[in-house]
């Protein structure tokens, strides 16, 4: 019988602004970015066990080490030598891949639940750094709320918080490959001076309380459309049914819409889930207080002045 067993949610984000600012010399690109996490989620449950186990309640999730929870695990137990394993079952809400961050939601996540699972001593720098391993947009979600992202999108800097009650997610039935997506984009190749030079004009554009709907850019929109159609079509139904302003997230394919209140909201819900191969999801902001309280078990790993 496990003695240990305990639910952490995960949650999703959306990107409020997406610039591509240039090609790094290591290869990645060079991103302006404003994450904010939103209230669709996973959840992810750790219980004792002697293998690592991931289950899951959807099919379509790989269950081996092409899923970044068991990536994490691995991580994690190669660098402090851990014995043991666990049993994660994961309840996948959050369409996937989906421009979403659900797979490196899950991995920080699961980072956390492991840690304290198998009573590992660990620092926030070294947890960002093992999250930064893991994928681009792994160490956002050890801040939450709205922040913004710089280099390879692991820079993460804290901004006044932007809140929203009446969002809706739509994410139509095609995949986006994000590797694919950024080989379609044509940007300047970058020094490593000109990359430093970009990340304070960058604080400066993403930290702006003037980050209004108007500006809400995202530069994979113009690639991610021409490669996927269904994708633009989504964006100006959202428009067409009532949205103050959409946008698509990461590279796609999930789009939001922000509406200036519930009944507007409800009445494109209403028109937007009977199209056949679109999922919507009615969500709101997650604050940084709001998404540390619901991890509270790692207030004093997380709690960091940042
Ligand atoms: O880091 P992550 O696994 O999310 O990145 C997936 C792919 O997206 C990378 O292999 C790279 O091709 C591309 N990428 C990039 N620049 C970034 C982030 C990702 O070119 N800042």
């Amino acid at each position: 019988m496990s003695t240990n067993r305990f639910t952490l949610p995960s949650f999703a984000k959306i990107n409020l602004f997406l610039r591509i600012k240039g090609k790094r010399t290591d290869g990645f690109h060079e991103l302006c970015t404003v994450f904010q996490t939103v209230s669709l989620k996973d959840n992810l449950t750790f219980s004792e066990h002697s293998e690592l186990i991931l289950t899951c309640d959807t099919e379509r999730i790989p269950l081996d080490d092409r899923n970044l929870i068991i990536k994490a695990a691995n991580l994690l137990k190669g660098k402090y030598e851990v014995k043991t394993g666990a049993k994660i079952h994961l309840v996948k809400n959050i369409p996937s891949p989906g421009g979403l961050g659900g797979g490196s939601s899950n991995a920080a996540v699961a980072l956390l639940g492991l840690i304290k699972l198998w009573n590992i001593e660990i620092d926030f720098a070294n947890l960002v750094k093992l999250g930064k391993l893991l994928g681009s947009d792994v160490p956002f979600f050890f801040y939450g709320g709205t922040a913004i992202g710089t280099g390879r999108g692991t820079e993460i800097f804290t901004r006044e918080e932007i809140s929203e009650k009446n969002i809706l997610i739509v994410t139509p039935g095609v995949n986006v490959s994000t590797a694919a997506a950024f080989g379609c984009v044509n940007v300047r190749h970058l020094t490593n001076n000109s990359s430093k030079r970009i990340l304070q004009i960058c604080r400066h554009e993403a930290g702006s309380t003037l980050l209004q709907q108007s500006l809400l850019k995202n530069d994979f929109e113009e690639i991610v459309f021409k490669l996927e159609p269904e994708i633009e079509r989504v964006k100006k139904s959202l428009l067409l049914n009532g949205a103050k302003t959409a946008l698509m997230s990461g590279s796609g394919a999930s789009v939001f819409g922000i509406f200036e209140n519930e009944k507007h909201l409800q009445t494109a819900f209403n028109n937007l889930k009977s199209e056949r191969d679109w999922r919507v999801f009615p969500v709101q902001t997650v604050s940084r207080p709001n998404y540390f309280e619901s991890l509270k078990h790692f207030d004093s790993l997380l709690r960091t002045d940042c």
